[in-house]
């Protein structure tokens, strides 16, 4: 194998860069793969830091494994997450990665598993199980696509979901939204969330959106719900009226799974084993592909997806 590998770099001050890297070395617990597809994500449009390696998720085969990783992964098809995904080679803790199913391509398969386990992880969170009522905003979004689906798979009664784009509705539907609500900015969501809900709110809201539209979320729970600050596509400040939770006894919790221990990504991974994985080999659960680009072409690609058009997620193919 070459010493080197071709990888994209960026950081606060570096727009995304093709270049020659070093093939990483796998540490004791860690597993080297060969990168077949790779993924991106909204974090990726803004990188922070010093020049790094780009990139979260990825699929490939697994090529080499660390002294103190599982011996059977050698040679494995795998999906996971690590820092430095958009690189010819990764390497990731041998607890951030799980095998794919037969039935699942490489392409799909890095597009899923940022999205499985900060989706499964909010919705288990959330305590959503059979006869709840979910909430998930901006659901179009790439991890959104895929807690629409989670969401149904683990029994909830009532998805509703939301969007800017009416074009993006059938789409939602189709992943197992009950109702979909179009914001538009001068609409009532909670009025919404309650007609779609039968009168309550929604007992689980996973909210991507943050800034003043948490507030918004909030409104729309139910009394005692729980709701999940996921994502911040609007912004990570906003404000909210705190005797509106107490009133109406409301739980508001956050994620942020890319800051945790490892050992927190490898527990939300065997989260995925027993119910998830089968479904996704049987496409119960599905990658949503907004669109698939060249290695080559990642520049398209992120531009793709800083557009706001994307459904879904936006794929990278390696050779
Ligand atoms: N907590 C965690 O561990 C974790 C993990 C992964 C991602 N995240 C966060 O989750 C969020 C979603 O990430 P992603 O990669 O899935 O995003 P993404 O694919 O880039 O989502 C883009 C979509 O979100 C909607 N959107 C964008 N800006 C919006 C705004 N200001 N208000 C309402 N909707 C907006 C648009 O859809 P419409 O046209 O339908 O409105 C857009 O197409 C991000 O904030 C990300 O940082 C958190």
């Amino acid at each position: 194998m070459s010493s080197t590998m071709r990888a994209y770099v960026s950081g606060e001050n570096t727009p995304l860069t093709l270049t020659d890297r070093p093939v990483p070395t796998p540490g004791h617990d860690e597993v080297l793969i060969r990168t077949r597809a790779a993924a991106l994500n909204n974090s990726d449009l803004t990188p922070s830091g010093d020049d790094h390696v780009a990139g979260f998720e990825f699929a490939g085969d697994i090529i080499e494994v660390g002294a103190d990783a599982p011996a059977q992964l050698r040679g494995a098809r795998v999906m996971g997450i690590a820092s430095g995904a958009l690189a010819e080679i990764v390497v990731a803790h041998h607890r951030h990665v799980v095998v794919v199913p037969e039935t699942v391509s490489y392409e799909e398969a890095a597009t899923l598993p940022t999205a499985l386990a900060t989706e499964h992880g909010a919705l288990t969170l959330g305590e959503v199980g059979p006869a709840t009522s979910v909430l998930i905003t901006a659901a179009s979004s790439g991890i959104g696509v895929v807690g629409v689906q989670l969401a149904a798979l683990l029994g909830a009664s009532t998805i509703v979901a939301t969007t800017r784009s009416p074009q993006k509705r059938s789409l939602l539907e189709q992943l197992g939204a009950n109702a979909v609500v179009v914001t538009t900015g001068d609409g009532d969501l909670a009025a919404e969330v309650r007609a779609a809900t039968g009168g309550d709110g929604a007992r689980v809201v996973l909210d991507h959106i943050g800034g003043d539209a948490l507030a918004d979320a909030v409104g729309a729970a139910s009394d005692g719900g729980n709701v999940i600050s996921v994502g911040r596509l609007g912004g990570a400040r906003g404000s909210l009226d705190l005797f509106t939770l107490a009133r109406r006894h409301v739980t508001l919790r956050s994620v942020s799974y890319g800051l945790t221990p490892p050992s927190v990504l490898g527990d939300l991974f065997d989260g995925l084993t027993p119910a998830v994985l089968p479904a996704i080999a049987d496409r119960r659960i599905r990658a949503v592909i907004d669109s698939a680009y060249a290695f080559d072409d990642a520049h398209t690609a992120l531009e793709r997806l800083a557009s706001g058009q994307a459904a879904g997620k936006v794929a990278l193919n390696l050779d």
